[in-house]
């Protein structure tokens, strides 16, 4: 009899207890729950705050930037080989559009793959959400010293806004020039070049890669340590800015230096009709210098089948341009030499050569070219090659004869 209201009121209690008692374990986990979510999210904070300055030492800026808004924080500092550097993203915004499309610091420890691969990277969108002034970029291959580089110096002069320079030099040799010079950190990372072997054009797509990083520059020349401007920065500018087409040396030799070079291995991706020739002294648009630094294809045909007596500096922009894009090429260089005295290598000139007669007759030797399909007596912008005696005569005759 008394069982069933006992054993209903031990249900009830049971029930109720096992109610309160669920509900007493609901709470208490809750509690903890709440306890344990608040101490850790206190030792979040603090490690987050603590450890942030020391974190983003390891990781970049824009790590440190996804969950810290970077005003507030003590500024990353970028690890780079080579180069240390101390950012402050108080006044410098580390993730800023700046930093982006013209990189301050040349110095990097990207691998030729890994910097080839950056360098090829085309913006989608037409237009720049910058004021994008277009540069041109002077790229210097050079054993060591520029020798000739006050003169440049005074070309460069007053142009800063318009140009980018970089050495390619011989690893281990320091360009030494003063703080206040246009060459003054602009050095890349090199490697060793041995003249008349493919590391020679490893060389020059190095230095298109490396000033490709710079989205501002729009023409990039190649030059050397006896190489001279003959106009003035302003003319020199606009004539290559103005440009449609590139300048790159390609010509059919029909002869042993020309095709004689050319190897069947290289059948049939290249052909011997499309096999050209030409100076190495480049001058190219952005377009065509994102193409050179991409091809990996026939650069490593030439890598492989090019060599001694066949050098690739005179053959492999030549005919890969007149395969792909030899209708935007001009197909001659800008910048003069004199192979009028024969031999293997072109005349030098010194102290007593240099006169205002001899220069006016590089700015104007007679031959008509074609600029933009227009006829012009401008052929040539640069000339070579200069040795360093010729760099008093010259300095003096700059801005009477060179207009700088
Ligand atoms: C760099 O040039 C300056 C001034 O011309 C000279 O004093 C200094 O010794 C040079 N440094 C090196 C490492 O050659
Ligand atoms: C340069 O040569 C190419 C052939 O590779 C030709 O299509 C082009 O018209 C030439 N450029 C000029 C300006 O004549
Ligand atoms: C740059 O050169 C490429 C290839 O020669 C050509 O297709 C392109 O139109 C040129 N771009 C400009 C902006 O001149
Ligand atoms: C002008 O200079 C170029 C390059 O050296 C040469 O090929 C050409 O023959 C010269 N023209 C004259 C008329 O001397
Ligand atoms: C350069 O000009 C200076 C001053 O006009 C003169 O003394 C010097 O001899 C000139 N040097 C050369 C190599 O012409």
């Amino acid at each position: 009899m008394n069982v069933m209201p006992r054993s209903r009121v031990d249900e009830e209690e049971v029930d109720r207890s096992t109610y309160y008692t669920n509900a007493s374990k609901d709470l208490t986990i809750g509690i903890v729950k709440v306890v344990t979510f608040l101490l850790i999210f206190a030792a979040g904070v603090v490690l987050g705050l603590t450890a942030s300055a020391h974190v983003t030492r390891h990781f970049t800026s824009s790590h440190a930037d996804l969950f810290f808004p970077a005003h507030n924080f003590p500024a990353p500092v970028p690890e780079q080989e080579g180069c240390l550097t101390i950012n402050n993203c108080d006044e410098e915004d580390c993730l800023s559009i700046k930093s982006f499309v013209n990189p301050s610091h040349l110095t990097h420890s990207m691998s030729d793959d890994e910097l080839f691969w950056r360098a090829s990277m085309v913006p989608k969108k037409d237009a720049y959400p910058y004021d994008r002034v277009p540069k041109v970029a002077f790229m210097f291959l050079t054993r060591g010293p520029l020798p000739l580089l006050p003169l440049w110096e005074k070309f460069f002069h007053g142009h800063e806004r318009l140009f980018s320079i970089y050495v390619h030099a011989l690893p281990g040799y320091e360009l030494n020039v003063s703080k206040t010079s246009a060459f003054y950190g602009r050095q890349i990372p090199s490697q060793d070049v041995q003249w008349g072997t493919s590391t020679l054009t490893d060389g020059e797509r190095r230095l298109l890669a490396n000033a490709l990083l710079d989205f501002s520059n729009e023409r990039f020349i190649l030059l050397s340590e006896s190489c001279i401007p003959i106009f003035d920065f302003t003319t020199v500018y606009n004539y290559l800015i103005g440009s449609s087409h590139s300048f790159v040396d390609s010509y059919d030799d029909p002869s042993r230096y020309g095709r004689g070079r050319y190897s069947r291995h290289m059948y049939p991706d290249i052909k011997l009709p499309q096999w050209r020739k030409g100076a190495q002294w480049f001058e190219m648009n952005r377009t065509l210098a994102v193409n050179i630094i991409s091809d990996s294809e026939y650069y490593s045909l030439f890598r492989k089948y090019c060599r001694p007596s066949c050098y690739p500096d005179e053959h492999y922009l030549p005919t890969y341009i007149n395969m792909f894009h030899g209708r935007m090429n001009a197909n001659r260089t800008v910048t003069w030499v004199d192979w009028s005295r024969g031999g293997p290598h072109p005349a030098t000139y010194g102290r007593y050569d240099v006169t205002k007669e001899f220069i006016l007759s590089i700015r104007n030797n007679g031959t008509i070219c074609s600029y933009n399909s227009k006829p012009t007596s401008v052929c040539y912008l640069f000339a070579r090659k200069f040795s360093p005696s010729a760099l008093e005569p010259l300095l003096n005759i700059s801005s009477t004869v060179m207009k700088f």
